[in-house]
């Protein structure tokens, strides 16, 4: 019983999460590829978004309708660009060599990115954008410095920039307060991310949600078949949990007599 336990104590371990290893402006966020809302969300985001600049050309109009639960009409008429058809790839027209000149670097194929560098990443760089007069396109990030991306997603966000905040101490995961009057422990940091009130069309909690969304289509899009996989993974829990109890009472069985 010790030993089975063990075993599949030890099969699950994977599942686990361990710390981020990416420092405190990455939050990590929950992504679900079976939720149908957020990827349909998520494609029409990346189609009007990014899909400017980025192509997904691994992933297919009509691989993506039958996945998101879009009809093929709705997709050729909404989402994918005029003139395209079902079976296209999602490419776009830009050539490497003229966004090279224009970004200082060619804007990479998305369609494997969330693979590349997680999601957590993901969401936390295109979160982080910051005014910064001193770059190009007048942004930089938190999370990829000088990059060569303008903020895309400012007209939803609003414009953000670094500011300074009084923050309360913590130490060892405690909140510190002054023993002599009991208020809290503060000290300025001036790299916080700030969003100028009224600058976006979404609120602070819209927003993070709208690119949860995005972040959900690129996840599934870097791993399209994890949706089959998760119903396969299903079974296999339940045939793993039937055979335990087929095991355990074979062991009664061959015990009754020993003892
Ligand atoms: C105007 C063109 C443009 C648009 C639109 C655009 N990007 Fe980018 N993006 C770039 C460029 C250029 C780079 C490369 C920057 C660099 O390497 O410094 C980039 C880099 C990235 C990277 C970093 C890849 C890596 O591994 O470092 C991610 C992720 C990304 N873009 C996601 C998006 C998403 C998601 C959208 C839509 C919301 C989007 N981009 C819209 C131009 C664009």
């Amino acid at each position: 019983m010790k030993m089975l336990l063990a075993v599949l104590l030890i099969a699950l371990l994977p599942a686990l999460s361990f710390a981020d290893e990416h420092g405190a402006d990455l939050q990590s966020v929950d992504i679900d590829v079976s939720d149908k809302a957020a990827l349909q969300d998520g494609a029409r985001t990346f189609v009007d978004y990014c899909m400017g600049c980025h192509s997904a050309k691994f992933q297919r109009y009509e691989r993506v309708a039958d996945d998101l639960g879009i009809s093929h009409e709705l997709m050729l008429e909404k989402l994918a660009p005029a003139g395209a058809k079902i079976g296209d790839h999602m490419t776009i027209g830009m050539q490497p060599a003229d966004a090279k000149t224009w970004f200082g670097a060619a804007p990479p194929d998305l369609t494997l990115v969330a693979r590349v560098r997680g999601t957590d990443w993901l969401y936390g760089y295109l979160r982080s954008f910051y005014e910064d007069p001193a770059r190009p396109w007048g942004v930089n990030n938190k999370v990829s410095p000088n990059v060569g991306m303008p903020n895309v997603l400012e007209g939803l966000q609003g414009r953000q920039r670094l500011g300074c905040q009084q923050i309360q101490r913590v130490e060892d995961g405690k909140k510190q307060f002054d023993p002599l009057t009991g208020s809290p422990v503060t000290h300025q940091t001036c790299d916080r991310l700030i969003v100028m009130p009224n600058t976006g069309t979404l609120t602070e909690e819209q927003f993070n949600q709208k690119v949860k969304s995005l972040v959900t289509f690129l996840a599934y899009s870097a791993n399209p078949d994890k949706l089959q996989h998760q119903r396969i993974g299903a079974y296999v829990l339940l045939y793993l949990a039937v055979l335990f109890i087929l095991a355990y009472l074979l062991k009664r069985e061959f015990w009754k007599d020993i003892r």
